[in-house]
């Protein structure tokens, strides 16, 4: 429903950005949020924005990516060549770093000796804007197969490794540099360094964005978008649609309905959370759809997960279309018709849906907010320039309850894609029981910050001898998915204290009947996904 090109302009903000310029790797994405990390707002743009585009944008620096290919390859992403005479501060990473050389002259080479990972590197110590300060000797991230053998005319050298005779380079008198290694990563162990050293010593950039300046800005823009209509929201406790829908509330106040489906595949607390913390905190008009026992009858007797997802994701449509009737008609009757919806869309969704670099569809998602597609609604998306974390900090900002705002991803289809098997009512409520056993020892334990999100997964078609008290028993494994990642698009499995592990693992086995066995899962993404279903 979302598919606006990264440069649409829809609840963006009149901040003057740095542009990172994406060559199709997966690091502009990484670049974009460790410019913000700096305090500076940053926006991604496709290689082929043109200088005109690049101009009408304002913007106060810019970072090329790297990307995957060699810039002698037939095809190879290029840049357009007016956008290095904008006078513009420019950083060039990676196969960036050769595009910049190319284009101004210097030379890049086919070594056929590719450096990749780890690598030493030997910096320039003195003052220079982009390395000085930082070690002589210092270990880099490299990812490359070209590299830069004769810098332009008018820069320096400012690093070199045992292959790559020039790694980074400078022209201040441009406000031109670059670097062969990958700075945004965290291997590269002053690369955060890097970064601030170009943004503010060397571009000048200051460091006063955060976050938090979005909501004065986010709610001007929702009242000019909006003018006197009625807004509905789909509300599913989870961060992202919380923290769009409280921004509208305090945007149009009581023009604004949000409504919330209870499909009776919540965890638990889940809905007193929405119903009591939530409104509490916002003020929000909310309409609850009691829709538990519809979920649940379409969902007996299935137990594929693709049929399971496409079931809820229909249900759920359906349930939110007859609250959407009842809301219309009642807005019709007091002349104010609904005109707008509103979506909490984050900046990678806007990325990767006008990124134009399609991944395969592993799983169909439904997120809840996947409505109808022929919804006649306005979009109101107050988070489309944003990442979670940065949701996170405005949902704070806002004074939402942290046990919402810090709240781990959930899948919208809820716990009926954690449970493996038919889902049924007395399924339902062990897994719930199990995961706030596990929730609450990690949070317990402090862990929170350091697991993404930790889905616990009941095998409901498995069964295994077990000995509790005198008795023999059969019943079903829990399994533990803890794990860490930056964006879920890769994942590793969270090696937690076994203290954690096994405290959970008693308490599971002797509070939630019928489960006689805690398994954890070791497997990172790729190949296991996130969630079993
Ligand atoms: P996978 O399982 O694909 O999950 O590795 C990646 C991330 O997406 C979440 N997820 C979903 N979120 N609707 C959602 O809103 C869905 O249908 C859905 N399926 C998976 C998952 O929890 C993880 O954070």
């Amino acid at each position: 429903m979302t598919t606006d090109s990264p440069n649409s302009t829809a609840n963006s903000t009149d901040q003057r950005p740095v542009l990172v310029v994406d060559f199709g790797a997966q690091y502009a994405q990484l670049i974009a949020r460790r410019v913000r990390e700096a305090s500076v707002y940053s926006e991604i743009v496709p290689h082929t924005i043109t200088a005109e585009e690049v101009a009408a944008r304002n913007p106060v620096g810019i970072v090329l990516s790297g990307g995957p290919s060699s810039v002698y390859e037939e095809g190879a992403p290029s840049l357009d060549e007016g956008i290095l005479q904008l006078g513009v501060p420019t950083l060039g990473i990676c196969y960036g770093f050769q595009v910049m050389a190319r284009q101004l002259g210097g030379e890049v080479a086919h070594t056929g000796q590719r450096e990749y990972g780890a690598t030493a590197v030997t910096a320039r110590t003195d003052d220079n804007r982009l390395l000085g300060g930082q070690p002589e000797h210092q270990t880099v991230w490299m990812s490359h197969g070209d590299s830069v053998a004769v810098a332009p005319e008018g820069f320096e050298v400012l690093a070199s490794t045992a292959s790559t005779p020039v790694a980074a380079f400078a022209n201040d008198e441009k406000q031109f540099y670059g670097v062969q290694w990958h700075p945004e990563v965290k291997h590269s162990e002053y690369g955060q360094d890097v970064l601030e050293n170009f943004l503010h010593r060397a571009a000048g950039i200051p460091a006063d964005w955060n976050a938090g300046n979005v909501i004065a800005e986010q709610v001007a823009r929702i009242r000019e978008q909006v003018g006197s209509a009625r807004v509905i929201s789909a509300l599913s406790g989870g961060v992202d649609s919380a923290v769009s829908t409280a921004l509208v509330q305090q945007a149009v106040g009581d023009q604004l309905t949000a409504v919330f489906v209870d499909h009776g595949l919540l965890r638990k607390g889940e809905r007193e959370q929405v119903q009591q913390d939530y409104v509490q905190a916002t003020g929000v008009r909310l309409v609850t759809v009691d829709a538990a026992d519809t979920f649940l009858a379409a969902l007996e007797g299935v137990s594929d997960p693709e049929q399971k997802r496409k079931i809820i994701g229909r249900e759920f449509i359906r349930a939110f279309e007859q609250a959407e009737r009842d809301l219309i008609a009642e807005a019709a009757a007091e002349g104010e018709p609904i005109r707008f919806l509103v979506q909490g869309t984050l900046y990678p969704d806007v990325v990767e849906s006008g990124g134009g670099t399609g991944t395969a569809n592993i799983k169909s998602h439904h997120n809840v907010g996947g409505l109808p597609e022929d919804l006649q609604f306005e979009l109101v998306e107050p988070l489309r320039t944003l990442f979670k974390d940065e949701v996170r900090q405005i949902g704070r900002e806002l004074g939402l309850p942290e046990a919402i705002v810090g709240r781990q991803p959930f899948p919208g289809p809820g716990l009926g894609i954690r449970i493996v098997g038919e889902v049924t009512r007395d399924r339902l409520d062990l897994l719930r029981e199990a995961d706030a056993i596990a929730r609450e020892e990690l949070s317990a334990a402090g862990l929170d910050g350091e697991i993404w999100q930790c889905p616990v997964v009941l095998l409901a078609d498995v069964r295994s001898v077990g000995v509790q008290g005198d008795g023999r028993t059969y019943g079903h494994p829990i399994v533990l998915r803890p794990v860490s990642s930056e964006d879920a698009m890769t994942a590793d499995w969270t090696r937690l204290p076994y203290d954690v592990l096994a405290k959970i693992s008693n308490r599971i086995t002797n509070e939630v009947r019928e489960v006689n066995r805690v398994v954890l899962d070791v497997t990172s993404k790729p190949p296991g996904t996130i969630e079993w279903e």
